[in-house]
């Protein structure tokens, strides 16, 4: 399964939301292997978020040339079961937008990590904007929009939907194209989830992330360290890969707690 994190405009949250859930998700299912693309080269957050051992090659070296998916998987140096793909092995790459002559093979490219790590999760962490190749990360996997309530963000995203479902329909895939919509830095919840369900047309609300002083600075993952944020994030991962997360270990044992004196008052 790959989803891709969308958004319109920079500084929406993508990257904090994509490093948080793909950390969770591979914490939550021990046995499933996820990966995490960094394909923002211009912010290149999530490698803030997730560092490696070994710096590889990256997406963008991986998109414009012959490297095969394996050649820039990196293993994160949080957990087993979690990898990183980087943005690109030079801090300096700035690709700006794929010539047209480039994009069936980077569609190509897309393709073929997709179908190499068939029985892998994939989250990736897309670039912003509405250019060709951005248009690739909603067409070819399961996109999510990820916006914002403020105004000039909404408007933004409209903009950016719109475009995309242009594209779809020009190369003849349905326009529905959004598996849903995740809404960040939410101050008035339920006004806020109302006005982006209503400005976008999208019911699907996977979940919301609150504004949030702890996620103003990224500064590495934020699950295990904020309890309030965690259940966020394990409501977005619940939606969107379909699973159930456990319940937590404090709750669990606070009920051991509780029954082993109910059963003692009960003896008395
Ligand atoms: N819920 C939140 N509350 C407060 N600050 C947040 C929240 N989410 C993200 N931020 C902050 O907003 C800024 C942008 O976040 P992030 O880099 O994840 O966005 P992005 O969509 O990936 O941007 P870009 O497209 O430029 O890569 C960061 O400084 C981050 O710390
Ligand atoms: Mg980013």
């Amino acid at each position: 399964m790959i989803v891709s994190f969308v958004s319109g405009k920079g500084g929406i949250g993508k990257s904090m939301i994509a490093a948080n859930v793909a950390y969770g998700l591979a914490k939550n299912l021990p046995d499933k292997d996820v990966i995490l693309i960094s394909a923002d080269v211009s912010a290149r957050t999530s490698e803030l978020l997730i560092s490696s051992f070994e710096k590889k090659y990256g997406w963008i070296e991986y998109l414009k040339s012959n490297l095969l998916p394996e050649e820039i998987l990196a293993p994160s140096n949080l957990l087993d079961n979690l990898y990183i793909v980087y943005s690109s092995k030079n801090s300096l790459t700035l690709h700006g937008e794929f010539p047209d002559h480039m994009i069936p093979h980077v569609a190509r490219k897309i393709l073929m990590f997709k179908n190499f790590f068939k029985d892998k999760i994939i989250i990736i962490d897309a670039p912003a904007g509405k250019t060709k190749d951005h248009a690739l990360y909603c067409l070819y996997f399961e996109p999510v929009l990820v916006t914002t309530p403020m105004d000039a963000d909404l408007e933004g995203t409209k903009l950016f939907k719109k475009a995309i479902e242009n594209r779809a329909r020009m190369i003849g895939i349905k326009s529905n194209v959004w598996k849903g919509v995740i809404i960040n830095k939410v101050v008035k919840p339920r006004e806020e989830i109302l006005k982006v369900v209503q400005a976008l047309n999208i019911t699907n609300v996977i979940g919301w992330v609150p504004a949030d002083r702890c996620l103003e600075k990224i500064s590495g993952i934020h699950y295990d360290r904020c309890q309030r944020l965690r259940e966020y994030f394990d409501r977005i991962i619940e939606n969107l890969f379909n699973v159930k997360l456990k319940k937590k270990k404090s709750f669990s044992l606070f009920d051991m707690i509780r029954k082993f004196y109910n059963f003692k008052s009960k003896k008395i």
